[in-house]
């Protein structure tokens, strides 16, 4: 049976690693991956995380199954944080949330529920995306094309292009959408841009889907969720799927939620029974561990303004990178205009350099990153940044 398949050629990215992993030279620096890390080059566990993970391991007295659903703190906690306690679609009941296994099921099981409620619409991803939007959303069995996203000329979001393409969607057509922090260019839309977008929904019938996994890595948890909260406002029905690996440092255990708003509270208390379906078809019962803590994080006033302050930690040190980024090539004479990076948000930037120029700071200067130039800012700290803006300088 298996004889017919072939091996496949490993995920670019985890190719990269592993050249990272078997590079002896002592001034190598990664800055490839998909984690936060701190001053050390670390991804450490919020100390708020600590204290929810001991307070839930005293009190727990069984491992019995949560629930299709997942933990219902955990639900009603990522419904306020993401739409804010009293948004309109809350009060209206025409919410319905499910925990999924990290922000990656969570677009899986949104993506069965669009391709059952209409098997086919077109979902519009934005060009570039994050790689696994494709894959993901193509199990799910929906058509999936590209709109214009970012101008890598120009370091912008090429906002004309982008709505002149999603004009030709119409009724039934989804648009997915990065809620902030673009995985991988780091360039955001501006009020401005979703009112202008949430207008375009609105007119030609589209239902934006929303991919919000670093909520409170760009502003704050307010700001950041403003595109998210708008659509949801200014449309009936909205999809929003979220994560916790980045703002809560939960990546292994596997935490994030699916959002679904509907017309009426009749329509949600439908969606709400296909959501469970789905993943019941998929993975049956969501894991407990990690919307246990983000759950007590969120309900918990101490808890929640120690996790706030320590999510403000992590946002202040890659915004502030940038900023150094940015400086320390200035300083070199770099002979280009690096200053779009400190506009940017979010962990990833294009450095916006050609494929030989990263071969070259790869093989010459042991400097890792993705072969399209995108950067963890993340993966900089006050030891490498002078080595790493001297290496680009020194490719360019
Ligand atoms: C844009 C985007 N969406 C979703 C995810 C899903 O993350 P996870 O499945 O680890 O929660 C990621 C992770 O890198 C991401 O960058």
């Amino acid at each position: 049976m298996f004889e017919k398949l072939e091996s496949l050629a490993p995920d670019a990215i985890i190719g990269i690693m592993a050249l990272f992993r078997e590079d002896q030279d002592p001034r190598k620096v990664d800055l490839s991956v998909g984690v936060f890390q701190d001053e050390q080059g670390h991804t450490p566990v919020m100390a708020c995380v600590k204290q929810a993970e001991r307070e839930i391991i005293d009190a727990q007295t069984t491992k019995t199954y949560v629930g299709i659903a997942g933990n219902a703190d955990f639900n009603r906690g990522m419904e306020a944080l993401l739409l804010g306690a009293d948004h309109p679609a809350l009060r209206d009941a025409r919410v319905a949330t499910i925990q999924s296994p990290g922000g990656s099921g969570g677009l899986c099981v949104a993506g069965h529920l669009i391709h059952r409620a209409a098997p086919d619409t077109r979902v519009c991803l934005s060009n570039p995306s994050w790689p696994n939007h494709l894959p993901l959303l193509r199990l799910a069995g929906l058509k999936l094309e590209l709109y214009p996203y970012y101008d890598p000329a120009k370091h912008v979001i090429d906002f004309g292009a982008m709505t002149a393409c999603l004009e030709n969607l119409g009724h039934g057509d989804v648009v997915l959408i990065h809620g902030c922090c673009h995985n991988p260019c780091g360039a955001d839309l501006s009020p401005d841009q979703w009112r202008q977008l949430a207008e375009l929904c609105e007119r030609r019938g589209v239902t934006p889907f929303i991919d919000l996994a670093y909520q409170g890595l760009s502003e704050d948890l307010d700001a950041d969720a403003y595109g998210a909260r708008l659509m949801a406002e200014l449309l009936p029905e909205v999809v929003i799927v979220a994560s916790c690996s980045k703002n809560f440092g939960l990546y292994r255990e596997r935490v994030g939620s699916v959002s679904v708003i509907s017309s009426n509270a009749e329509r949600s208390r439908a969606v709400a029974t296909n959501l469970a379906n789905v993943a019941r078809g998929i993975y049956s019962m969501p894991p407990d561990h990690g919307a246990a803590i983000a759950g007590r994080v969120l309900h918990s006033p101490e808890l929640r303004a120690q996790w706030v302050e320590e999510l403000a930690g992590v946002r202040n040190r890659i915004n502030g990178l940038r900023g150094l980024l940015v400086a320390k090539l200035a300083e070199r004479g770099a002979p280009r205009d690096f200053s779009f990076i400190a506009n940017e948000r979010g962990m990833f930037s294009f450095l916006g350099i050609s494929k030989e120029q990263v071969v070259r700071l790869r093989e010459e200067f042991h400097v890792y990153m993705l072969e399209s130039s995108r950067i963890n800012l993340a993966g900089i700290n006050n030891a490498n940044v002078d080595y790493v803006a001297d290496s680009i300088v020194a490719v360019l």
